[in-house]
């Protein structure tokens, strides 16, 4: 069977292949990839969006060290030193997802396991076999998530989510949306509500297109009025993806989710997270300690290309927030619920990654 939504990465060639991905900035009216052959490359099309989502900036990344090291010498005494630089280079891209600096230290770690007298060639096709690995190990969690997350959807629900946390975001299948997908494909009738997600509007081009690639009954809304549409009854869960997860439970997602997290729970409606176990982040005790990205006057001053602001006014841009574990009623996982969401549950789930 085809695939319901076009892969947004994938490595074409053995070692001496390239990265290619689905450019998410032309969505939803244009399917065009970008073909990344230098670790510039990944860097400039994981900054500017062409791919986003956590587990798929991770991904791309652990792709990027390997078209590093292609081009480098790779000899025994200086192979970790230009390994760390190329890594060092990609971990500027953006701060948030920790997905990003997970999958490089899971490509340095598999580097410095290798033997001193592997030759660069050894190297290079274990440092692809080992992103092969991560990229593969987030399609089978995306779908242990669907599974594991269906079971807190009641037939007939309606259903808020906010940006994109779906397939272009993962290897496939998504992290929200795989809940949504796995409930829907065992036969719940559900509707979802879609948040356009301003300034970007990943909601309204990359999870309406992909709902409505499988066939999942959706209404488009803007941001402002998720409010109105719960007091109108019409939602029963919300389910967003995350960017990074301190240990406590506090999670990182995308700008305006710590608004709906308080909406939910002035209208008494579950809130769930889901994500894979590879965007916790146990190093930091709480999500106080999250960077946050801060992005350029113009995503807002601008819609499109098009002047919306006077000019010289003065914008703030985070693009992304911290909803407290307290309104997280589950944190789905590929190993399973943490709930309720404490560090402990967090540790029991999560603490041997
Ligand atoms: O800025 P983006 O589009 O990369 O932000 C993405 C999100 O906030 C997603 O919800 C998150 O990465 C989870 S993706 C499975």
């Amino acid at each position: 069977m085809p695939a319901k939504v076009p892969l947004s990465v994938s490595w074409e060639g053995q070692e001496d292949g390239f990265l290619r991905l689905l450019d998410q900035t032309q969505l939803p009216l244009n399917e065009t990839y970008r073909d990344c052959r230098t670790v510039d490359d990944v860097w400039e099309a994981i900054r500017s969006l062409q791919v986003r989502g956590a587990p798929a900036i991770g991904i791309a990344a652990a792709y990027g060290i390997c078209l590093g090291a292609a081009a480098a010498p790779l000899a025994a005494e200086t192979r970790q030193t230009e390994l760390q630089a190329i890594a060092d280079r990609l971990a500027t891209s953006r701060p948030t997802a920790v997905n990003l600096f997970w999958a490089l230290d899971r490509q340095l770690d598999c580097a410095r396991a290798m033997s001193e007298s592997a030759s660069p060639a050894q190297v290079r096709t274990t440092l692809l076999a080992e992103a092969r690995r991560i990229h593969a190990d987030d399609r089978e969690s995306c779908h242990a998530i669907g599974r594991h997350g269906a079971t807190l959807l009641a037939d007939g629900s309606g259903v808020l989510t906010h940006c994109n946390a779906g397939g272009l975001a993962t290897a496939e299948y998504g992290t929200a949306l795989a809940v949504i997908y796995a409930a829907h494909e065992a036969g719940k009738q559900l509707h979802v509500y879609a948040d356009e997600t301003r300034p970007l509007l990943q909601g309204a081009r990359l999870t309406a297109w992909e709902l409505q690639r499988h066939g999942v009954p959706t209404t488009l809304i803007c941001d402002s009025m998720a409010a109105h549409v719960m007091k109108e009854g019409r939602v029963q869960a919300v389910v967003v993806g995350a960017d990074r997860i301190a240990a406590n439970g506090d999670a990182a997602n995308k700008i305006g989710t710590y608004g709906l997290a308080l909406l939910a729970h002035a209208h008494q409606i579950p809130f769930y997270v889901a994500a894979p176990c590879s965007t916790f982040d146990l190093s930091l005790p709480t999500g106080d300690g999250i960077p946050i990205e801060q992005r350029g006057a113009a995503e807002v001053a601008e819609f499109f290309g098009s002047r919306t602001a006077p000019p010289g006014i003065h914008v703030y841009n985070p693009a992304f927030d911290v909803t407290p574990a307290r309104y997280i009623r589950a944190i789905i996982t590929e190993r399973g619920l943490i709930q309720p969401v404490t560090a402990d549950h967090v540790r029991a789930v999560v603490g041997s990654n």
